[in-house]
């Protein structure tokens, strides 16, 4: 083995044939699942055909400010797909895992998915009340590892991946890396979600840490919020002043193609998320 140089491998694009995942839909029970799209030839045509979910083992990050429904839609992702029978890891690293619990029970109730089944199939890793899983990626990595072994998991949602590197954002894109990576290994599908300031650019999909990080992962989700606070605004959106519109859009998909459209969605009375209308439709209405 002395005087060895380390070779790395290369490969023709043919012989990538069989490793190439298949582009089908992982779906989250909401209205974005008809949102990600493939083209398939009908009559010597190419047309758009929904994936029917999330892009098969792709990381999506979720951005938003506060409040603004991101833990909503990845425990409605998590709900569907584990009422499904699929296996999924959820870690909190914001608040503790007993929260998830009746946030998961709430909304198999309102989305009439089978809780007993959805029960069994989360498999939860409480950060928040652990700071060496919060600290050290390592740590935390590990017993991910173990989880995704013993439970046989396919989708794991971190709730949120700032959290990991909170004091130390010039980390930001080493730390993401370093989970997408972890994922890609273990052929998860995964949402990491991304808490940003109200201070940056509320539609933009720059997170704590720097708009470096959305060009890690394979596509982001950014949802937002906007208070109405004119008159003039009250008539554009139908709404009434002091009332909150949201907003759902899907800014990239390196994976599939997309719509590009902004969303109006609804947080529902059971806290579910539900996608209303393109924007455009919504204001012509
Ligand atoms: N069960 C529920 N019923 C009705 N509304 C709810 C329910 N749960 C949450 N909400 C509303 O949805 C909002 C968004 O909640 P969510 O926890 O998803 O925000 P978030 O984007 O994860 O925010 P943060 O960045 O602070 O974690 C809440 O502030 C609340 O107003
Ligand atoms: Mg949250």
């Amino acid at each position: 083995m002395m005087n060895e140089e380390k070779r790395f491998s290369f490969y023709e694009l043919g012989e990538l044939a069989e490793k190439a995942p298949k582009l089908f839909g992982i779906p989250t029970g909401t209205k974005l699942d008809e949102m990600f799209y493939k083209l398939e030839e009908e009559d010597g045509k190419l047309v758009k055909k929904p994936l029917g979910g999330l892009p098969y083992l792709s990381i999506f990050n979720i951005s938003g400010i506060p409040d603004t429904g991101k833990s909503l839609f990845a425990e409605q992702f998590a709900a569907y797909q584990a009422a499904k029978g699929y296996k999924v890891l959820f870690v909190t690293v914001e608040s503790p895992a007993n929260f998830l619990y009746s946030a998961i029970r709430e909304k198999c109730k309102a989305l009439g998915l089978d809780f007993d089944e959805a029960e069994k199939n989360i498999v939860v890793i409480d950060a928040s009340e652990e700071e060496e899983l919060r600290e050290n990626p390592k740590a935390l990595m590990e017993t991910m590892a173990y989880a995704i072994k013993e439970k046989k998991i396919t989708n794991v949602i971190i709730d949120s991946i700032t959290g990991l590197y909170e004091h130390k954002e010039m980390m930001a894109r080493q730390i993401v890396r370093q989970f997408f990576n972890f994922l890609k290994k273990w052929r998860q599908t995964g949402l990491f979600i991304s808490q940003k300031r109200s201070a940056q650019a509320s539609e933009s999909v720059e997170a704590a840490g720097g708009l470096a990080v959305a060009h890690i992962v394979d596509g982001t989700i950014v949802v937002d919020k906007k208070l109405i606070m004119s008159q003039r605004e009250a008539n554009l959106y139908k709404k009434d002043i002091g009332d909150v519109i949201r907003f759902i859009r899907i800014d990239g998909c390196r994976l599939s193609g997309h719509d590009t459209r902004t969303w109006v969605f609804e947080i529902t009375d059971a806290g579910t998320v539900e996608i209303i209308a393109p924007l455009s439709e919504y204001i012509r209405r």
